[in-house]
């Protein structure tokens, strides 16, 4: 049986600053029709979790009012961002702000297993961190993989690895930088993912790397305009299905919902400030 994600991701809900909630609510409604066999939300679940309890509960409230299997991975507004990336304005993760996030969203890290597949996701926050934690997810990774069986293994976190290739060099809040980079390929002991799935950029994307496939899934929120980032990709917001085939195949596609608007950061100041 082909096992059906909907992977949605950078749904940044908050109560006290409800721009993206609607876009979520309608993208929630098309999920129930279809009814997929997960939804995985990627991360920046919340719009400023990592300073916002409150956050984190309305974000989780409506994860709950889908009524849906779901499993979350958390973003760098959920929790903080890793110790070595240029600031979003949220700053790094620290062990309170990541015990807060699991009191409501659960494991940052997880395996699942489905027919022909083991789904490994991963809390990319971590990577590279100076907290416990992250010796325990390496150790969790690389269990994960050595135990895959026969299965093809694909990887969920919500930053992309890199840009093109995995020997760039850059520092940038964008990407797994090269440190973090380097402790992930080591846990994975040599062993090349077929799929890696990732948000955080809010642009759907798709290419092949040294044997990888890598998905990039847009916002259901909002996009960032070219003066602030580069065009990768599609940027429109939504939501990626993917679908995994018992005999090792894997499928993705963009899925534009009707009736929700591509939302532009910059006609939002009031939640992250101007752009
Ligand atoms: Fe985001
Ligand atoms: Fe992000």
């Amino acid at each position: 049986m082909t096992f059906r994600i909907a992977q949605i991701s950078d749904t940044h809900l908050s109560d006290d600053k409800p721009f993206f909630v609607d876009n979520f609510v309608r993208i929630g409604e098309a999920l129930r029709k279809t009814r997929p066999d997960l939804v995985l939300n990627s991360g920046d679940i919340s719009l400023d979790g990592a300073s916002s309890e409150t956050d984190l509960m309305a974000a989780r409230a409506l994860h709950d009012g889908l009524d849906l299997p779901i499993r979350y991975l958390p973003g760098n507004h959920d929790l903080g961002d890793n110790k070595d990336s240029p600031s979003h304005g949220e700053g790094a993760i620290d062990a309170i702000r990541r015990a807060r996030y699991l009191s409501h969203f659960g494991a940052d890290w997880w395996t699942l297993d489905v027919p022909g597949w083991r789904l490994l996701g991963v809390n990319a926050q971590l990577l590279g961190s100076d907290l416990d934690a992250a010796g325990y997810q390496d150790c969790h990774i690389t269990a994960a993989v050595a135990g895959r069986g026969l299965r093809r293994l694909a990887l969920f976190l919500h930053k992309p690895l890199f840009n093109r290739t995995v020997d760039e060099t850059a520092v940038t809040g964008r990407f797994v930088n090269p440190g973090p980079r380097r402790l992930l390929l080591a846990s994975l002991g040599g062993v090349t993912p077929a799929v890696v799935a990732c948000g955080h950029v809010h642009q759907y994307r798709e290419i092949w790397s040294a044997g990888a496939h890598h998905v990039w899934c847009t916002s259901t929120a909002f996009v960032i305009p070219d003066a602030r980032q580069p065009r990768y990709g599609v940027k429109e917001v939504g939501y990626v299905e993917h679908l995994f085939g018992p005999d090792g195949t894997h499928e993705n596609r963009l899925v534009r919902v009707p009736g929700v608007p591509t939302l532009d950061i910059a006609e939002f100041p009031a939640a992250y400030g101007p752009v």
